[in-house]
């Protein structure tokens, strides 16, 4: 779909849009293109605060596409069974796809890969809360599936109507398979809750254990979302926070209800004024203190993923040296 984009642009590059001749007229211009609902290319002229939203969301989205690969990571070599294996180490490769979509989408932005690699190596990019919380059974990965991606899709379905073509074009496969992974991680579970009791408490603990961070996962209340309003106005955001948190409860307790599985929200009770399930209140100190680096994993998570890349620069060389010589070939 995208080109790997091993190469980054050179300092010397002409910039592929020239600047307009009257920046108010074509910031107006652009808006109205945003609120009529046309998709912005590449190549398009667009406002530099726009640029640096999306390259601020779609990089952070590789992010969590990429750090979300370790705590799954951590089971395929203890999945009960082939099948598990086999599905699990399908959708953890689907993760790194996911990752590398969103890189080459937030490339066509004209930031490199490079200097996103290194914001994340470095801390100073943030990634997905929910990827800071431990795995420590089976029913994790369960979990993960059902909840985690029921809540991914839940966000990013909308995001395939998002302004920016580049990555509303890469958000339609990675939805398609995201629902994959949601189904998986459902039917893994189902099949827990009609195992033992023990594998019965086991579904129940995880289900405890991530239900408040899931919630969380869709980002502050509208009122206190610093990037929404500029967001919605140029569609880059479709539907708000405290909208998609709602539609992922309402969607949840169903579920829940099939699998057996209790909500651990006593507070949670079906609206009927509202049409809508009211929820207790959220932890917004654990929110931010996860965001910020201080979660459970953070550093755990970090290092892993620094290591893979520092073990991983030989076939970045052996890439380059190969592109090199294809070039140096094709010249001569
Ligand atoms: N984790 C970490 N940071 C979060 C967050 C979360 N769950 N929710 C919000 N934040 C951060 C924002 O990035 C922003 O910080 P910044 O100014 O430093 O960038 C700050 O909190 C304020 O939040 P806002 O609501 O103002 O930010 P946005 O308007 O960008 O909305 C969002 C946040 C809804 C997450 C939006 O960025 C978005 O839709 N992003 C694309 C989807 C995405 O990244 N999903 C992550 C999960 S991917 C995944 O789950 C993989 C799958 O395989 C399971």
């Amino acid at each position: 779909m995208y080109t790997q984009a091993m190469d980054v642009p050179n300092a010397d590059d002409a910039p592929s849009v020239a600047a307009p001749a009257n920046e108010a007229e074509a910031a107006a211009h652009f808006d109205a293109r945003c609120a009529a609902g046309e998709y912005v290319e590449a190549k398009d002229w667009m406002p530099d605060n726009y640029r640096k939203t999306l390259i601020r969301q779609i990089s952070q989205h590789a992010h969590s596409e990429i750090v979300g690969m370790l705590p799954e990571g951590n089971w395929i070599s203890r999945a009960p069974s082939l099948k598990r294996k086999t599905i699990l180490l399908a959708k953890v490769q689907d993760e790194g796809g996911h990752g590398l979509y969103l890189y080459a989408a937030a490339e066509t932005l004209g930031v490199s890969r490079d200097e996103l690699l290194t914001a994340l190596h470095t801390g100073r990019a943030k990634y997905s809360s929910i990827f800071n919380y431990p795995t420590p059974t089976w029913a994790d990965i369960g979990v993960i599936g059902w909840l985690v991606d029921g809540a991914a899709i839940m966000n990013q379905v909308p995001l395939c109507r998002c302004s920016y073509g580049p990555y509303a074009r890469a958000m339609v496969r990675i939805c398609r398979e995201e629902s994959f992974h949601q189904r998986q991680g459902f039917d893994s579970l189902q099949t827990m809750m009609q195992g033992t009791d023990a594998q019965r408490a086991m579904v129940q603990d995880a289900v405890n254990r991530w239900w408040w961070p899931v919630l969380m996962m869709f980002g502050p209340h509208d009122k206190d979302s610093q990037h929404s309003e500029t967001s919605t106005k140029w569609g880059i955001k479709r539907i708000s926070n405290d909208e998609l948190r709602q539609k992922f409860v309402d969607a949840t307790v169903e579920q829940a209800k099939v699998l057996g599985v209790g909500l651990p929200d006593p507070a949670l009770t079906w609206n009927a004024e509202r049409g809508h399930h009211d929820f207790g209140a959220i932890d917004w100190t654990e929110f931010w203190n996860v965001v910020n680096g201080h979660g459970p994993c953070n550093r755990e998570r970090l290092a892993a993923k620094v290591k893979a890349h520092d073990d991983g620069a030989w076939v970045r060389e052996a890439a380059l040296a190969f592109s090199a010589k294809q070039a140096a070939r094709a010249a001569a």
